[in-house]
């Protein structure tokens, strides 16, 4: 089976509301006409996610992803969102595990496990990330760290959900620093991904699982990563806030 290219962009906590109206504007109308043949999604703050879903479900030319989803079901857990609100607005996906997650909010595996069952409960499709610091590739132990956040955050799933789940691929020092993977790294590591897949759950499995690549990937490089075999499309951060770059990287994704 060929994988389908999928092309998600994450908005990190930028913009107010009257901007993102416009971007979500631009991009309707510049995804109308090109028509990507990718499937796109955008990844909002929550404060603009209904605004999102309700654009998406009138011109479907975009699903919605929320960056972050709590590990608990409901009740007394102030200032946290759950995958079954997320559910109940039309949001289709979820970013967990992003490595400014990891960082600044410590989420540790054990509890991304969890978001992940919340988002699986409710049918939302958990965007997975993992990768390496600088530090720990110049250390060359990258391998070693993607492999227990796979095992540890992913591993404890049945295969008819790991189904489910996007895989992205983030290697922390290309994240908003303008230094990209190159393409022979990032296949490296998304071959390593597939590889652990197939080793627990099958080749079958492993062929059809979605990995993307994300860290400073933009209209320039793209092209050239999403060529490579086992890369999947992209998780793009900066870049999907102008909606012309985000749309060219979309349109690299649908060749
Ligand atoms: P970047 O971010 O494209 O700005 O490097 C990617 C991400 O953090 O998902």
């Amino acid at each position: 089976m060929k994988r389908n290219k999928i092309v998600a962009g994450n908005w990190k906590m930028n913009l107010d509301f009257d901007e993102a109206q416009m971007l979500i504007e631009d991009l309707e109308n510049l995804l109308d006409d090109k028509q990507p043949s990718c499937e796109v999604i955008i990844c909002p703050p929550f404060p603009y996610l209904e605004l999102a879903t309700d654009e998406a479900t009138e011109h479907e030319l975009f699903e919605v992803g929320a960056q972050n989803v709590s590990a608990f079901d409901s009740g007394a857990y102030t200032g946290e969102v759950s995958a079954k609100m997320l559910d109940s607005i039309g949001v289709s996906c979820c970013i967990i595990g992003h490595s400014e997650r990891r960082k600044y909010f410590n989420e540790d595996n054990a509890t991304l496990a969890q978001k992940v069952n919340q988002s699986l409960k409710y049918e939302i499709v958990p965007i997975f990330c993992v990768g390496e610091v600088l530090e720990e590739r110049e250390k060359g132990i990258h391998f070693d760290v993607i492999r227990k956040q796979i095992e540890e955050g992913l591993f404890h799933l049945e295969a008819a959900d790991l189904e489910n789940v996007i895989i992205a691929y983030e290697p922390v020092w290309a994240i908003g620093t303008g230094k990209t993977a190159t393409p022979a790294q990032a296949q490296e590591v998304h071959a390593f991904i597939r590889g652990l897949i197939k080793e627990k759950y099958g080749e079958d499995l492993a062929d059809q699982q979605h990995i993307l690549y994300g860290g400073s990937c933009n209209a320039k490089n793209a092209a050239e990563l999403f060529a490579q075999p086992d890369v999947d499309g992209g998780l793009i951060g900066g870049a999907s806030l102008k909606a012309e770059d985000f749309v060219s990287i979309c349109e690299q994704a649908s060749k």
